[in-house]
């Protein structure tokens, strides 16, 4: 089962009154994206691909909620507004909704998306396991012209950004990402060097409800400020690999800036019990006597190091946030 249970809340939060019920076929309208780029055309190198879950990078701008989808999501976000914390990132951002709000999380784990979205990028995906990973929204900052994110790359790796409000009654709060490598954009940014101008894409949002998938963990991207008063909210919702097999890419260190620790350290120790819990069940377990050969021993040792690498983690706790800046 799915680790959030509503009945069992994590300390500090509960429901909000949510009025509507999530229905996938009243409030999604999934369509295609017309186009799909790979890291290849971000000019990754052959290695990197080799070494990632998938060659899949953005998406150009596609839609996921119908009218009344996007109706519902705004009315719950206002009412999350509330919760807002801060990180070394992010001026205002709501983390953990889907522990307040039904709506939320039903849309954030919702199975219709899940597949739609592993169609585009063409690996099995699942809603993140680490819940805390779900469902993030991001609240332009209440000063004009501060981006309300930096330039970075996600500690997960796939998401959508979709927005909740409509960018076209904004001036400014544009989502942009950066058409090369994150050491492309390390390299410039150590040598003080602006980012080429035709390297920095701005997808043109038609309308809220309207999102990007993205390879987060290998796209570069940021969201501008607003540059006059205005209201910009957007929801950004975190995938993995449904394999177990594939190696897990979360920067624990990194979300303990953003997360009450003990809140995150039980939710990444719940999320890798679940992964070697899978592993453990679909490649051994499930397995009869004729399919038993080498690769368990394989797999026992793919077990271990997933264990392995997250006690590492969990004993080194806290690792500054890396960004790019603005
Ligand atoms: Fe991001």
């Amino acid at each position: 089962m799915y680790p959030i249970n509503l009945e069992n809340l994590p300390n500090g939060f509960e429901l909000i009154d949510d009025k509507i019920k999530f229905d996938p076929n009243k409030h999604l309208k999934l369509e295609k994206p017309g186009e799909i780029f790979s890291l290849k055309n971000f000019g990754y190198s052959e290695k990197s691909i080799q070494e990632s879950p998938v060659n899949f990078a953005t998406t150009s701008v596609f839609r996921i909620l119908s009218d009344e989808g996007c109706e519902a999501l705004l009315d719950v976000s206002r009412k999350l507004e509330k919760f807002t914390t801060s990180s070394p990132r992010i001026s205002r951002n709501v983390r953990g909704g889907v522990y307040r709000s039904r709506f939320l999380k039903d849309l954030c784990l919702s199975d219709e998306v899940s597949l739609f979205l592993s169609d585009i990028a063409g690996i099995n995906l699942s809603p993140h396991t680490i819940p805390h990973q779900l469902g993030h929204i991001n609240f332009n900052p209440l000063e004009l012209e501060k981006n309300v994110d930096k330039w970075h790359v996600d500690t997960l790796t796939f998401d959508y950004v979709l927005f909740v409000t409509d960018p076209k009654k904004n001036d400014g709060g544009e989502f942009q990402y950066f058409f090369g490598t994150k050491d492309e954009m390390a390299e410039l940014k150590k040598n003080n060097k602006k980012i080429p101008k035709n390297k920095i894409i701005t997808p043109k949002i038609p309308g809220p409800g309207f999102a990007v998938f993205q390879q987060g963990k290998h796209v570069v991207h940021r969201a501008k400020g607003l540059t006059s008063p205005g209201e910009r909210i957007t929801l950004v919702n975190g995938y993995m690999p449904s394999d177990p097999e594939i190696n897990d890419y979360t920067k624990f260190g990194e979300l303990c800036n953003v997360d009450p620790m003990e809140i995150i350290s039980k939710e990444f120790t719940n999320h890798t019990a679940a992964q070697v819990k899978k592993l453990l069940n679909e490649k051994i377990l499930e397995k009869n006597f004729k399919d038993l050969n080498l690769d368990s021993i394989k797999q026992l040792e793919k077990a271990s190091e997933i264990l392995k690498s997250a006690i590492n983690q969990l004993k080194k706790g806290k690792k500054d946030m890396e960004h790019f800046g603005d």
